[in-house]
């Protein structure tokens, strides 16, 4: 290692130029400490220094693009944006497969990472999902903003390696990924792998390509470990999404009344025996059948008798069965319409595909597209279309601590008309009118990271119309569980008051009890004029700021099209009216809220 033996600071600065981790602001620290913390700190870092020799030869070759390999600082950088966790997770394995091999890793959420750090690290792996339409997750917005505009540094010398979590049913599949390497790209840096976009099924598809990025790796620098931990050894839950528990509903309860427009139900879902566990924030996986009338439909239209045999993942079903339970036929996505239009020469369907995709998956299934591409096809061919049935996810709205093995969701039944008919939600039409009380349901719990409560001291304000109560419900009933002493003020809102007061009986009780510290609602249809959630946040914009001064944490569940982004204008325009902040504090303010996590979104 070079000897750095310099008193004065100029000389110190001089010395110290090359390794970008040692900046003035920490040599200034350094200077102003006392000679007896200088000596302790000396030792501290001899310790250290002892210890470090085997990772800098693991990470040698692997030196920043702008240093010499002697250097000793952190070299691959392991970046997620991900909202409920799934990239995050992926990122976490990740580190711990290169760590056993001996690699020098530093993981990263996208809301932490200052952008000019980019340049100490030889190697970027980026691993993002896409939320909204073909948006970043909450915690990319600011760094993707930073990432392509001029303050940017140069990656001349950097490689990269990105992967995308995202689901091809919509417009803009796994945007983010792809964004975030085309400006990795346009900053010099060069791709050491290529960037993998992942749709739901993602797993398989992942495990593989963090063994090729290892292996490129090792093409690098050999690992100092010839074993590493594979990421599929590190995450092991008793059942899974691969795996589910086949649980009992024990209650369908309709929530709204016959004459709502709403059509929202409370099932109560039996866990005994499964060792499934959750908390509040969480989301339970329901694996649905399809409709049996749609499958037969299908076929029909096709003309493909159901009985004929095909495969699928090696093995032989009836297409029949095939459809009813293992392949996607509710949900579109962009490539099987573009596969329809050049078999059947419809101008229609591809001009869906080019421009009208969004709307038209509004209210159209598969049965819609093949009756416009109005083509035959053969039973495998079908098969060989259609995508993987993929698991629904709805947030959890109970608490295991008050409910013990079992677990409650709350959701609508969706229903929606066009040309040719009424088209149904899958699970929720599966749910709500084919199953019954007492049948089985194939589920798995979906852990969220990213929408949590805080320790019970906490203030939190919960903002959650129509099924967006769901998690709050079970907030509360936690909070209730815990004894918890931190203040709850819940936004509620839906169409009628008389007939779309969801868990209304409930919020009462909470509210007499002290448990609820305040309740806004707001049904918009009650009188003329419209009023919503976020009118509710506006008329209390005070005492919301005084919360958030003191400390609380904001929650948002629901719609994201309207609600979430009118919310989320709302609650900018408290932090810069409220606080007397220009725009761009209130955004900062915003910004360190996410970092604290005192700002988080459950939205769908
Ligand atoms: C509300 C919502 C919106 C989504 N929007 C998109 C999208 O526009 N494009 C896409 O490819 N995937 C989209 N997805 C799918 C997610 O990217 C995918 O579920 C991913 O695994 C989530 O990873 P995360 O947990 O790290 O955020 C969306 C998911 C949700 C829940």
């Amino acid at each position: 290692m070079a000897e750095c033996n310099v008193t004065d600071q100029t000389s110190l600065q001089r010395a110290t130029a090359r390794f970008t981790n040692i900046d003035g602001e920490l040599l200034q620290k350094v200077s102003n400490l006392g000679p007896s913390e200088l000596l302790l700190l000396a030792g501290y870092c001899a310790g250290l220094a002892e210890t470090a020799p085997a990772q800098l030869n693991a990470v040698g070759t692997l030196g920043t693009a702008h240093e010499s390999s002697e250097d000793s600082s952190l070299k691959c950088l392991i970046l997620y944006a991900s909202q409920t966790g799934n990239a995050q997770e992926i990122a976490e394995s990740l580190q711990q497969s290169l760590e056993s091999s001996g690699y020098n890793t530093v993981l990263e959420s996208t809301l932490d990472i200052k952008l000019a750090r980019l340049k100490d690290y030889a190697l970027i792996v980026v691993i993002a999902s896409t939320h909204g339409e073909g948006e970043p997750p909450d915690d990319a917005i600011d760094f993707y903003e930073a990432v392509v505009s001029k303050k940017a540094p140069s990656l001349n010398g950097v490689k990269h390696a990105v992967l995308g979590l995202g689901d091809s049913s919509y417009e803009f599949f796994c945007q983010t990924a792809k964004d975030f390497e085309s400006a990795l790209s346009g900053l010099g840096s060069e791709p050491l792998i290529e960037r993998l976009d992942c749709d739901v099924d993602y797993q398989q598809e992942t495990l593989n390509w963090i063994t090729q990025l290892v292996g490129a790796i090792a093409e690098l620098q050999p690992p100092v470990s010839s074993a590493p931990v594979l990421a599929e050894n590190i995450i092991q839950f008793p059942y899974s999404k691969e795996k589910p528990f086949s649980a009992t509903i024990s209650i369908i309860q309709k929530l709204t009344a016959p004459d709502s427009i709403k059509d929202t139900y409370h099932l109560e879902i039996d866990l005994a025996g499964s060792g499934l566990s959750y908390r509040p924030g969480d989301a339970l996986g329901v694996w649905a059948d399809n409709d049996k009338d749609l499958v037969a439909e299908i076929l029909s239209r096709l003309s493909i008798d159901p009985q004929t045999s095909v495969s699928f993942k090696g093995e032989g079903h009836s297409i029949e069965d095939l459809l009813h339970h293992k392949l996607e036929i509710t949900l579109l996505n962009k490539g099987l319409i573009r596969e329809l239009s050049s078999l059947s020469g419809s101008q229609k369907l591809l001009d869906i595909a080019d421009t009208g995709y969004s709307e038209y998956i509004r209210n159209h299934q598969l049965i819609d597209a093949l009756k416009l591409a109005n083509v035959t096809l053969q039973a495998q061919q079908l098969v060989q279309m259609l995508k993987p049935l993929k698991p629904r996810l709805y947030s959890i709205s109970s608490s295991i601590d008050e409910n013990p093995e079992e677990v409650h969701i709350t959701l609508n039944h969706l229903e929606d008309e066009n040309e040719d008919g009424t088209r149904y939600g899958q699970a929720s039409h599966f749910l709500t009118r084919q199953l019954s009380e007492g049948d089985i349901v194939n589920v798995y719990v979906d852990h969220n990271k990213n929408f949590k409560l805080p320790s019970s001291d906490k203030a939190i304000i919960m903002v959650g119309p129509g099924t967006g109560i769901a998690p709050f419900r079970s907030f509360l009933q936690q909070r209730e569980a815990e004894q918890a002493k931190g203040r709850n003020w819940l936004f509620f809102g839906n169409p009628n008051f008389n007939t779309d007061f969801l868990y209304q009986t409930e919020l009462q009780k909470h509210l007499k009890s002290g448990l609820l510290t305040k309740i806004d609602i707001a049904f918009s249809r009650d009188q003329e004029q419209k009023i919503y959630v976020q009118d509710r946040l506006r008329q209390n914009a005070e005492q919301v700021w005084q919360w958030l001064e003191q400390g609380a944490y904001f929650y948002v569940c629901g719609d994201m099209s309207r609600m979430a982004k009118e919310v989320e204008l709302v609650l900018l325009q408290i932090i810069e009216k409220q606080g007397n902040n220009t725009q761009a504090q209130a955004k900062d303010y915003l910004k360190q809220l996410k970092k604290q996590s005192r700002y988080q979104r459950d939205v769908y």
